[in-house]
């Protein structure tokens, strides 16, 4: 098989998937159902050769017979040259880098996200429990004689202690093998490694070097999404980021939400889920060591922040329990474990911690992010919302924090919407849509040429069609008096966005009503969750004194419409600021800093979960919630006006 663009080749057998080939010509595509047929997200376009295909899908007629099949649904019968479509391609996603997010008003004390866990010139604490992951000590050591002959590594031992203060420490076999002669020949001048920072377990003289070479010594911090994958270059010795690298997760070739990737691994797929994960972190690895012109074995400790199912499968520990009720994980709370074990390219005795979450839905992404929101400290009641195919709510302030996971679905990452899409190059991330809905004026990411439409575009959209008259509260198309964007197609009305040839847009970008319910539904979802909380701790949402958006969906999102529609709560803009992406600032804390880990434990520790699905407010708010903006109008008194 052949691919264009690009023109990359690969040898298959028969019974093996297009999508499998591409996954061997190491091509990433979108495969939003995991493979079943059902969503149409990975079609391709055969150019040339035969290719048997088990169904078609959402596929048009008119696509079939353009040659577009399903990739995930067909098998080849000959050579192949596959087209494969911008919209498909997983490749040129737009990730949400650690910097950024710079209208974040700031924690309580006025200080930045992270400043106030940081302690001592260089950010890095010293001594107790406040120790980073990995530092390097250079010592010169009282040599031994006939009146102090204590052995070698107790003599080691004791210098660390003296100097850093350190209780309980451990070394390896292959240190003790070569410690009498780099301590004779080196003149009792060493550099030790020190792993760990002893919170746990001990921490491990993992190498004795002679003579001071304390030079470069890195630490990574990795956000690991769904979607995602973000990871920071950190220079140990004085905290500082040198370098950040994102892309889209392996993993989304096996489905894109974390149900279809915990099918896939109860269905034997584990090993597989997991080589993916462990292969992008591995290419972002090597990608920032060739930037930065450093060795991958100079990172010496890495801290993950993802949900409870990315570390579950990156670790290779069985999620299949966190989709069963009671919804139980392995563990929230994942042990450290070498690099070397776990199968990245770093030294392999690098020390891996990935935050800790409190439930199936609730994980160390977003402890990761009321760490470094600083809300967990803070006398301002907060409300830190991320939204992804779940939404994740954090309510509280510095006595108490209420949590909760509400299941948004994929619309908001444009996931079962025909023309929905990720906020991508072509993607359209905002719209404006005229009195009577006949001229609409959009904005695409990157300016290019109109493919779909992302996240903050579908609000946009909802919130226009619903200003210009188009639909009424329940999403309903209103027909009268209709424009020549108002259409019937054979799943129903639908509303052109964007007609195919204008702005070089290769097809008519279009809505329908079906999928405006959709998105409704997905709105309710969110707010229901947040009125949940606000009715369990009892404070009208007025009494939020800011609210904090995380995560790519909040990169682009139009706060005035999100609020229009009925998605977030009525109150004062200035209150919203975007943090960007809270899970990479929240590892890279971690990784920086001893004292962040005692602010993560009292988080946890504080942090209590709400299981929407227990009793049945939820569903009565959720059922209150399917209007634009709401049943209840009181509730939105500036969308009113
Ligand atoms: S139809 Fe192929 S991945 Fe969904």
């Amino acid at each position: 098989m052949r691919f264009f663009p690009g023109g990359r080749q690969v040898v298959i057998g028969e019974y093996e998937s297009l999508i499998k080939a591409m996954t061997k010509a190491n091509i990433p595509i979108v495969a939003s159902c995991g493979g079943e047929g059902v969503c149409s997200r990975c079609k391709v376009l055969i150019k040339e050769g035969q290719v048997k295909s088990l169904s078609t899908g959402k596929l048009t007629g008119e696509e079939q017979e353009q040659g577009y099949v399903l990739a995930c649904r067909s098998f080849p019968e000959s050579h192949l040259v596959v087209e494969v479509s911008e919209e498909s391609k997983l490749g040129v996603h737009q990730v949400v880098l650690g910097e950024g997010g710079g209208n974040l008003k700031g924690r309580a004390d006025g200080s930045k996200p992270g400043d106030s866990i940081l302690s001592g010139s260089n950010g890095l604490c010293a001594g107790g429990s406040g120790v980073p992951l990995f530092r390097k000590l250079c010592l010169v050591m009282p040599e031994p004689d006939i009146n102090d002959s204590e052995d070698d590594l107790g003599r080691l031992v004791r210098v660390i202690r003296s100097v850093t203060g350190i209780k309980h420490l451990q070394t390896n076999l292959d240190v003790l093998r070569t410690l009498p002669q780099v301590l004779r020949q080196s003149g009792w001048k060493v550099t030790v490694s020190l792993t760990g920072d002893g919170r746990y377990q001990a921490v491990e003289i993992t190498e004795v070097e002679p003579g001071h070479t304390a030079g470069q010594y890195y630490g990574l911090a990795v956000d690991i999404g769904t979607t995602s994958v973000v990871a920071q270059l950190v220079d140990l010795e004085n905290g500082r980021v040198v370098g950040i690298k994102g892309t889209y997760n392996k993993q989304a070739a096996f489905g894109d939400d974390v149900i279809s990737r915990i099918i896939f691994a109860s269905e034997g797929g584990l090993g597989e889920l997991q080589k993916a994960i462990v292969d992008t972190i591995n290419e972002l690895i090597e990608e920032l060591a060739k930037e930065q012109k450093i060795k991958p074995v100079d990172i010496r400790a890495v801290v993950c922040a993802g949900n409870t199912t990315m570390s579950h499968l990156f670790l290779g520990i069985d999620p299949t329990f966190i989709r069963i009720e009671p919804y139980t994980p392995a563990t929230n709370s994942i042990p450290a474990v070498r690099a070397g074990h776990a199968g990245l390219n770093t030294h392999p005795l690098a020390l891996i911690r990935c935050l800790p979450g409190i439930g199936s839905y609730v994980g160390g992404d977003i402890t990761a992010g009321v760490l470094i929101t600083g809300m967990a400290f803070s006398g301002k009641l907060t409300l830190f919302i991320d939204i992804g195919t779940n939404g994740e709510i954090v309510l509280g302030n510095q006595e108490w924090l209420i949590s909760c996971a509400c299941s948004a679905g994929p619309a908001f990452e444009g996931g079962g919407l025909r023309h929905g899409m990720r906020a991508m190059r072509g993607a359209i991330e905002h719209i404006k849509i005229a009195s009577g809905g006949a001229d609409v004026e959009y904005k695409t990411v990157g300016g290019a040429p109109p493919v779909g439409i992302c996240g903050s575009g579908l609000i946009d959209c909802v919130a226009g069609l619903y200003r210009a008259g188009i639909i009424d509260r329940g999403g309903n198309f209103i027909t009268a008096g209709s424009t020549p964007r108002l259409r019937e197609s054979i799943e129903g009305m639908e509303f052109v966005v964007s007609w195919s040839g204008e702005s070089g847009g290769r097809v008519d970008i279009t809505i329908s009503e079906a999928e405006v319910k959709n998105l409704i539904r997905s709105k309710a979802a969110v707010y229901a969750g947040i009125r949940c909380m606000l009715q369990t701790v009892g404070l009208p949402a007025e009494a939020i004194d800011r609210i904090i958006i995380a995560g790519g969906f909040g990169q682009y999102i139009n706060v005035r419409d999100a609020v229009n529609i009925g998605l977030l709560p009525d109150v004062p803009v200035e209150k919203y600021s975007y943090v960007g992406n809270s899970s990479v600032k929240g590892a890279q804390t971690a990784l920086i800093s001893g004292r962040a880990w005692e602010e993560i434990d009292e988080i946890i520790h504080k942090m209590t979960y709400m299981e929407l699905s227990a009793g049945s407010t939820f569903m009565d708010e959720f059922v209150s919630a399917l209007f634009i903006p709401h049943t209840d109008l009181n509730l939105f008194p500036s969308a009113q006006s």
